[in-house]
């Protein structure tokens, strides 16, 4: 049985300072909930976000990484560097970072090979557009992106991966996916999973749902067979992140 996971994107919100205030509204609303617990904060709020966290079991993930080691890669943070601070996943290939920085299919799977040299979890991205859905071409571009992805990464590392679809039309709109869309699009990733490894390892890989999720519209979603969890952001800001997480009670 695969546990819910719940995962924060902040994105580029936060400092310090008020990384420490959301940290103490949201940590006694979401400790010891029965799904898992992430937040992915920016990169200068991971050291006071895990000193916050520690002991709870709530688990601190960053936004992105280089894919590789160290090197003259300016502005550029490895993976060896979030380890070491305590990171624990870290989310690859967003919609944004393919958006705007230029992140393609091959950088996101030389990333999750890496992110797994370091122990870090991925939290592997994918998503069609508004336009790609309505040529309907959705299911071959997602079933792409993913084959991609797991290229030459071996079983036993995948089955401990999360992926998110994100339907780029559905992030910070407003314009959440039906819950039959986004099974839909989960199902298939499982069975797109199942084709690269076998029954097993797609039925243990968290699949979750990502795009305008609030408390409102978080237990419809997550009651879903295939969505294992919900990658949030704008509500991961509020205090509604705690409806989503304790979606169920
Ligand atoms: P919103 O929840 O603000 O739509 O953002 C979704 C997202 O991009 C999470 O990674």
């Amino acid at each position: 049985m695969r546990n819910k996971i719940i995962i924060g994107n902040w994105k580029m919100n936060k400092t310090p300072k008020e990384a420490l205030e959301l940290i103490s509204t949201l940590k006694p609303l979401v400790e010891n909930s029965e799904a898992e617990v992430v937040f992915c904060v920016p990169f200068v709020d991971i050291p006071c976000a895990v000193e916050a966290l520690k002991g709870s079991s709530i688990s601190v993930g960053a936004q992105n990484m280089h894919f590789e080691d160290s090197g003259a890669f300016t502005g550029e943070v490895s993976p060896g560097m979030l380890y070491e601070l305590g990171v624990e996943y870290v989310i690859i290939g967003h919609s944004e970072r393919r958006q705007y920085f230029a992140e393609t299919d091959e950088t996101v799977n030389k990333k999750v090979l890496k992110a797994f040299e370091y122990e870090l979890i991925p939290i592997i991205c994918c998503g069609e557009t508004l336009e790609q859905r309505e040529e309907g071409i959705t299911m071959d571009w997602i079933k792409n992106q993913i084959v991609k992805a797991f290229e030459n990464v071996p079983k036993e590392n995948a089955m401990t991966a999360i992926v998110a679809y994100e339907p780029i039309w559905a992030i910070g709109t407003g314009k959440v996916a039906t819950s039959e869309q986004a099974e839909e699009v989960c199902g298939h990733i499982r069975n797109v999973l199942r084709e690269i490894y076998d029954d097993e390892t797609a039925e243990e890989i968290r699949i979750q749902y990502g795009g305008s999720v609030n408390g409102a519209n978080a237990k419809e979603l997550l009651s879903m067979e295939d969505i294992d969890g919900g990658l949030v952001g704008g509500a991961a800001l509020k205090a509604d992140f705690a409806n989503i997480v304790n979606y169920n009670k």
